[in-house]
């Protein structure tokens, strides 16, 4: 089935949502870090007014605590008759509910998302340790991540 778990739910991130387990979720993806109300409030206030480029979604488990994550987000180019391409980050699945398809249902829900509003194609990066779970979600490898931090 293309179907959440009875009594799970996938809706857009809300501002409340500093309150409840979506940081949480994300320390399984990496450092999140300590971060005040008024530093995520302001975060989410500046990708609000740009809500058609920033789309951050979550899964609720039956208790309404998220338990997942991802986002895409959309780039305006100029090549390709001004192409849109959605770039997929930040996917994250609680340790305890993974193995449940909350992960793929999560990439299916933003896939739609960046279908719909005209991207001709979404990429990531990811480890090799998650090739296999991108492929089951329909992407193949294609090119080479580079890094330059600061
Ligand atoms: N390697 C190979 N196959 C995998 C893997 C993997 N690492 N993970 C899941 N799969 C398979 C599952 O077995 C399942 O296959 P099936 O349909 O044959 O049963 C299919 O992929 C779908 O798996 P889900 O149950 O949807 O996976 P889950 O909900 O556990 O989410 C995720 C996968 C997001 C990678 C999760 O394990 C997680 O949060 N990991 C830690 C954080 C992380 O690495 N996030 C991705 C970073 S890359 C990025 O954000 C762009």
């Amino acid at each position: 089935s293309s179907r959440l778990p009875e009594g799970y739910s996938i809706r857009p991130l809300r501002r409340s949502d500093y309150n409840g387990g979506f940081l949480p979720t994300l320390k399984v993806l990496t450092t999140v870090g300590d971060i005040s109300e008024e530093a995520f409030t302001t975060r989410y206030d500046f990708m609000a007014t740009r809500n058609d480029t920033y789309y951050i979604l979550v899964v609720c488990d039956e208790n309404n605590t998220v338990v997942g994550t991802g986002a895409v987000v959309v780039e305006r180019k100029f090549i390709h008759n001004l192409g849109m391409v959605g770039h997929i980050e930040d996917i994250a699945v609680a340790k305890n509910q993974q193995g449940k398809k909350l992960g793929l249902r999560i990439i299916q829900a933003l896939d739609y998302v960046a279908e719909k509003v005209g991207c001709y194609k979404s990429i990531l990066d990811c480890s090799e340790a998650n090739e296999g779970f991108y492929v089951k979600c329909g992407f193949k490898r294609a090119g080479l991540e580079m890094a330059h931090y600061y």
